[in-house]
């Protein structure tokens, strides 16, 4: 399954189009990049009226109180929509268990290894994110990270689902889909990306060329 890594309403509502994604993933980053210092209310307001599925909107509070408080007002949006994205940290766990009693859908973040990834799912996390092209920049394999998280989870009847985000290129969607990730998300970027074929294209152009000129 396809998520959309972006909280540009235009992009979303554009994408959903096609029917092919099944949710919206942001981050602070994402958001200051995209909109500078726009209102986070009313940004993820934008991004849940332009898609469908579970929008995750992430905490920016260090304090498990602070956390907490900050959870209960995103979650008080959309009750239905919004997934409380929580960075992983003994913090983050606590908060992700919390939530987890209260039935609030969780996706704990920034995960960059398999004992990470999961302690976040024995935590009751929802969603678990491996961080694909994160992992990549320190030189290490995210490939068996991900097989040994869908494995363990697979084992033990976790609920938890395994989000592979940080995607840089097209391989890194095929590969975390292949060793077991449940959702990617992506970038409008990549899933653009993922449309092209140069193959596809020319045959295009030559069948419609032969019905243009048929019977000439
Ligand atoms: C995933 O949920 C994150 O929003 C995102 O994919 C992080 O990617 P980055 O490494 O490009 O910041």
């Amino acid at each position: 399954m396809l998520f959309l890594d972006s909280s540009d309403p235009r992009e979303i509502k554009d994408i959903f189009a096609w029917g092919v994604v099944k949710g919206v993933t942001t981050n602070p980053l994402i958001i200051a990049r995209e909109a500078g210092n726009v209102d986070l209310e009313q940004r993820i307001r934008e991004v849940i009226a332009t898609s469908f599925g579970p929008v995750s909107v992430e905490l920016t509070t260090e304090s498990e109180s602070e956390m907490l408080a900050e959870a209960l007002a995103y979650h008080a949006w959309a009750p239905e929509r919004i997934v409380i994205k929580v960075p992983f940290s003994e913090m983050g766990l606590r908060v992700t268990h919390a939530l987890a009693n209260k039935h609030i859908p969780t996706n704990v973040t920034c995960l960059m290894n398999f004992n990470q990834a999961y302690l976040a799912a024995l935590a009751g996390g929802t969603y678990v994110s491996i961080f694909s092209g994160r992992v990549r920049d320190m030189g290490y394999d995210v490939r068996p990270v991900i097989a040994m998280t869908r494995a363990q989870l697979d084992r033990e009847k976790l609920a938890a689902q395994i989000i592979v985000g940080s995607v840089r290129h097209l391989m890194d969607v095929n590969e975390a889909l292949e060793h077991g990730a449940h959702i990617v998300t992506v970038t409008p970027t990549i899933l653009r990306k993922m449309l092209h074929n140069p193959k596809t294209d020319e045959t295009i152009r030559e069948f419609n060329s032969a019905w243009a000129n048929r019977g000439r």
